[in-house]
């Protein structure tokens, strides 16, 4: 059987049943023990089993299993340099572009193993979109910042298909009231807010199953950041989405589930009211109540 065939008839891990213990410690060493909570979902639309991910010598990330589910959205949080980008960006395999940056383990989507050799990283990171915490648009105008991924992923024949995917891409970002009557203007002319939004038509527009965003709203001003979050809301019907934030208000009020990383490690994984109100992890509860971070 093939590696691929395999992993996709590999039985989904469920969470197993554990008690409510008090507050798990560090280890002797300082190393944070095993995830605790819910990590692994029932019907997960990615799995991360064991992921190690190392700079050089250096490892960032230490054994990692998180599952994400169909229509959630998943909030990453914990202190700076913790690795919640680089664990992100194992998602879509945007690590390979760091030449230092080596990933062990195991990540599916939709049960394929996405680090199998087979696989193409073009079109999974169609699949699995991503939104910078800069608004980053292309140098092209409104209209061509979203026709570009379709256009490259041969996904449209005719201009009316084209512009069909412009108009729907534009409107699930909520932008298109904004910016319908100058598509042939530049992106990079729109405000941060617009900008942000725009990136994320930009990816809704190649047909993605996961949207990864990594503070996606650091740059914007609270309205925009409203629009920002409300538009996550509605884009959890069909998509999932995992956002790595610094604001925990933010992860409270757009995540149905919180994972809180720490110094690489995955310490604790629950609904996201329960970390908020009830954390496990004296390390989770000393980060969200702001003695850590
Ligand atoms: N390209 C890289 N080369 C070498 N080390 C890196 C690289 N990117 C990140 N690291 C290191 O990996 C660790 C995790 O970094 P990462 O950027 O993932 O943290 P983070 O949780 O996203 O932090 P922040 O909240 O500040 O964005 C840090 O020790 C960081 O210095
Ligand atoms: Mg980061």
């Amino acid at each position: 059987m093939s590696h691929l065939a395999e992993t996709i008839q590999a039985p989904i891990q469920t969470t197993p049943a554990h008690d409510s213990s008090v507050k798990t410690s560090t280890d002797l060493h300082g190393k944070v023990g095993k995830t605790i909570g819910t990590p692994f979902v029932d019907d997960p639309r990615m799995t991360c089993r064991d992921v190690d991910v190392f700079y050089g010598e250096a490892q960032a990330i230490n054994k990692v299993g998180i599952d994400v589910g169909c229509n959630e959205v998943l909030a990453m949080i914990g202190p700076s340099g913790c690795g919640k980008s680089t664990f992100l960006r194992c998602l879509n395999r945007m690590n390979d572009t760091v030449a230092s940056c080596r990933v062990e383990g195991e990540i599916t989507l939709d049960g394929v193993d996405i680090y199998h050799p087979d696989i193409d990283v073009v079109p999974l990171r169609a699949r699995v979109g991503m939104v910078f915490q800069k608004p980053n648009p292309f140098p092209k105008s409104i209209y061509d910042n979203i026709a570009y991924g379709p256009r490259i992923h041969g996904l449209t024949g005719t201009k009316g298909e084209l512009d069909e995917i412009v108009e729907i891409s534009l409107k699930k970002a909520g932008l298109w009231e904004e910016v319908k009557d100058r598509l042939a203007e530049p992106g990079t002319g729109l405000s941060g807010g617009q900008q942000q939004r725009l990136c994320i038509a930009r990816a809704i527009a190649v047909g993605p199953e996961v949207i990864l965003m990594d503070e996606p709203c650091s740059a914007l001003d609270p309205i925009a950041t409203a629009k920002v979050e409300e538009l996550i809301a509605e884009l959890r019907t069909q998509y999932s989405i995992v956002i790595v934030t610094h604001a925990m208000q933010q992860a409270a009020r757009v995540s149905q589930r919180t994972a809180y990383f720490h110094l690489g490690s995955l310490v604790e994984v629950g609904s996201t009211k329960q970390i908020f109100t009830n954390p496990r992890h004296h390390l989770t509860e000393d980060y969200i109540t702001g003695r850590f971070g």
